[in-house]
Order: C-alpha cells, then sequence, then structure tokens
C-alpha cells in the first residue's frame, strides 16, 4: 500500500503515554512482592510491552509468545497458528498476557487457554485496545488501555499488511465502520 496522505490519528502519542503508564502503575499496585511474568503476544504487542515494563518499578520477567491468525487481510479468519511459545516456565508464577487488541477475541481466548494449562499461579490479561463491536467471544479485559470503534487501526506495534507498526500514535487506515462479516 503507497499512501500520499499522512494516516489519522485516533490516538495520538500523548494520550498512549498516559494511559500505558497508569496500566503500568495499576499492575505495579496489583503485583507487588509476587513472581510476575509478563507474556508479550507478538508480533502485535512489542512496543505496547516495551513502554509497559518500564512502567512497572517491580522485578519482573519477559517473555513473548508469537501467533499468528492465517491471512492478510483486515478480517480475522478465524484460524490461528502458534509460531513459537514462551521459554519459561510459567507454573506457579503470576502471569499478565499483554496483547495488542482484541477484536472478536478469537486470537486472546486460543493464546489464554494455552498459558492456563501451564498452571501459573494467576493469569490475567492486558490489552491496549478493545473493539468491542466485533466481540465474538467471551473475554475479561484486566487492564485495558482504550476501547476503540469498529475500526482498522494500525500503529504502535499494529499493522496492515506488515505495514506501520512504526507509527509513533494509533491511526486508523479504513474508511469507517466497515461491514459486519461473518469470516
Ligand atoms: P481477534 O482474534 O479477532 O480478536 O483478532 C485479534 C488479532 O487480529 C490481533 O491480535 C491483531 O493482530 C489483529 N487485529 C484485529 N483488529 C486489528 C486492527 O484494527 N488493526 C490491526 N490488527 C488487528
Ligand atoms: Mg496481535
Amino acid at each position: 500500500m503507497t499512501r500520499s496522505s499522512p494516516i489519522p490519528a485516533l490516538i495520538p502519542e500523548r494520550r498512549l503515554r498516559a494511559r500505558v503508564r497508569a496500566i503500568g502503575r495499576a499492575i505495579q499496585r496489583d503485583y507487588r512482592g509476587r513472581d510476575l511474568v509478563l507474556v508479550g503476544i507478538l508480533k502485535g504487542s512489542f512496543i505496547f510491552m516495551s513502554d509497559l515494563v518500564r512502567s512497572i518499578r517491580l522485578p519482573l520477567r519477559c517473555d513473548f509468545m508469537k501467533v499468528s491468525s492465517y491471512g492478510t487481510r483486515t478480517q480475522s479468519s478465524g484460524r490461528l497458528r502458534f509460531d513459537f511459545d514462551v521459554s519459561l516456565p510459567l507454573r506457579g508464577r503470576h502471569v499478565v498476557v499483554v496483547e495488542d487488541i482484541v477484536d472478536t477475541g478469537f486470537t486472546i481466548l486460543k493464546v489464554l487457554a494455552a498459558l492456563r494449562g501451564r498452571r501459573p499461579a494467576s493469569l490475567r490479561l492486558c490489552a491496549l485496545l478493545h473493539k468491542p463491536a466485533r466481540g465474538r467471544y467471551p473475554v475479561t479485559i484486566d487492564y485495558l488501555g482504550f476501547t476503540i470503534p469498529d475500526r482498522f487501526v494500525v500503529g504502535y506495534g499494529l499493522d496492515h499488511d506488515g505495514l506501520h507498526r512504526n507509527l509513533p500514535y494509533i491511526g486508523a487506515v479504513d474508511e469507517g465502520p466497515r461491514e459486519k462479516s461473518g469470516a
């Protein structure tokens, strides 16, 4: 995709920064004295994760898991591939999963189920963005950045066909609300 005009901002940098710091402080408050592991879901969470961990003044460990939904379109295909797994043992540890966006909820539901199988002492979800209009699977987000309308968003780690992850803010690339689809 080529673009001559800048991508319009939905969430500007300063709002992202303030919100990420607030989430960091909340996690810091909740996990003091606990054996904490943050698990970032790649690729989309890499920027959020890196800012978030720097807002948590506690001893903690970082790990990553990579999953991809098939296809490169703006609609998730409902199939998931686990590309690589966490390397730390999670048993008995307090785990917070760090995800970029919960759309239908399919991806994170599968990820949480896989991690629950490792028998952590506790398991919570931290997501930067939530699109409730598209929710199809029951997901509880324990730490949420922003609720957003049904737009396709990019930047701050999120991509469209691999592009725009490096945008320092959250922008919208579609022309407005999408049609609902069963895909
Ligand atoms: P879900 O499985 O439908 O919840 O989709 C979640 C995954 O789809 C996210 O982890 C993203 O990788 C991708 N995704 C969903 N909506 C967007 C969006 O608006 N922009 C970029 N990626 C998205
Ligand atoms: Mg993702």
